[in-house]
């Protein structure tokens, strides 16, 4: 097999392997189960004919979503405007989203710094973010328009499940050093092994990172 048809089959399985997540409120974008790896709206395009805005207080609001991996460390991200590709803005910090299930943060705040761009009528689109242990990264979007007539979700939409929450990240301090090979061979050879190695292990590394 092809070296590149062996990685994208590598790749496609990683991504098959990849549970998925949803957006509940605002709402989403549209399905995305089978793109959602896709950056930086999980593969779902904004059309005139999709065009589905949900009304956003102007000072932020809720954000429910519904994870499907034990953990998840997750972003939430917004870009300002009515067609985003540039989702910029951080409106919280990365956090790990554990448990499977409802996750409802009722009020994400619009940090100050962005708060002289938010006008009665604008758009903008969010972004959820979830990496998996394994580190493929699902990506979801919804586009809003803020209004001071929005309206926060009932209790029955932004409520966090049974064993669902938020821990802190927690990665170890050292990083293990990668196992490297002490074969003995031409310099050629040697050359070459290390050019293909590199390449395993950054198809490994997005398996198993
Ligand atoms: C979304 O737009 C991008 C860039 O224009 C395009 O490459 C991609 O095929 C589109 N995806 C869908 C599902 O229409
Ligand atoms: C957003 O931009 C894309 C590509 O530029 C375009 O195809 C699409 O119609 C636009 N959507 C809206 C709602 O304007
Ligand atoms: C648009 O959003 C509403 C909820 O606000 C939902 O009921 C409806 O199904 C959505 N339409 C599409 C095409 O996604
Ligand atoms: C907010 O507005 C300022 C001034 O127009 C602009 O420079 C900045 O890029 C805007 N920020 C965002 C996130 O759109
Ligand atoms: C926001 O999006 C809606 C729906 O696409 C559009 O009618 C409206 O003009 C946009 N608002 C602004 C300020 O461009
Ligand atoms: C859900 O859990 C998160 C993280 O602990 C918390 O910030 C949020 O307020 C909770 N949501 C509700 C509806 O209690
Ligand atoms: C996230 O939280 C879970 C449950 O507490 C924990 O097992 C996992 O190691 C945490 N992940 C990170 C990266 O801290």
């Amino acid at each position: 097999m092809h070296f590149s048809t062996a990685l994208a089959a590598i790749l496609s399985g990683a991504s098959l392997a990849s549970a998925h997540f949803s957006v509940i409120y605002p709402w989403w974008r549209g399905d995305s189960f089978k793109t959602q790896w896709t950056y930086p709206c999980g593969g779902v395009n904004q059309s005139i004919s999709n065009n589905n805005r949900t009304l956003w207080p102007l000072d932020g609001g809720a954000i429910v979503f519904h994870g499907s991996h034990p953990w998840a460390q997750t972003y939430v991200n917004m870009g300002l405007g009515n067609n985003v590709t540039s989702l910029k803005v951080p409106l919280v910090p990365p956090f790990n989203q554990t448990g499977k299930g409802t996750f409802c943060f009722p009020h994400v705040h619009i940090p100050d710094e962005v708060k002289p761009n938010i006008t009665e009528g604008g758009n903008a689109t969010l972004q959820v973010i979830q990496l998996s242990t394994t580190g493929g990264a699902l990506y979801n979007c919804m586009d809003i328009t803020f209004s001071s007539k929005a309206k926060n979700p009932e209790s029955n939409v932004c409520f966090n499940s049974t064993g669902v929450g938020a821990a802190n990240l927690d990665y170890p301090d050292v990083v293990p050093e990668p196992k490297t090979t002490t074969t003995a061979g031409a310099d050629t050879l040697k050359s070459s092994m290390g050019a293909m190695a590199a390449v395993v292990a950054a198809g490994m590394a997005v398996l198993f990172a």
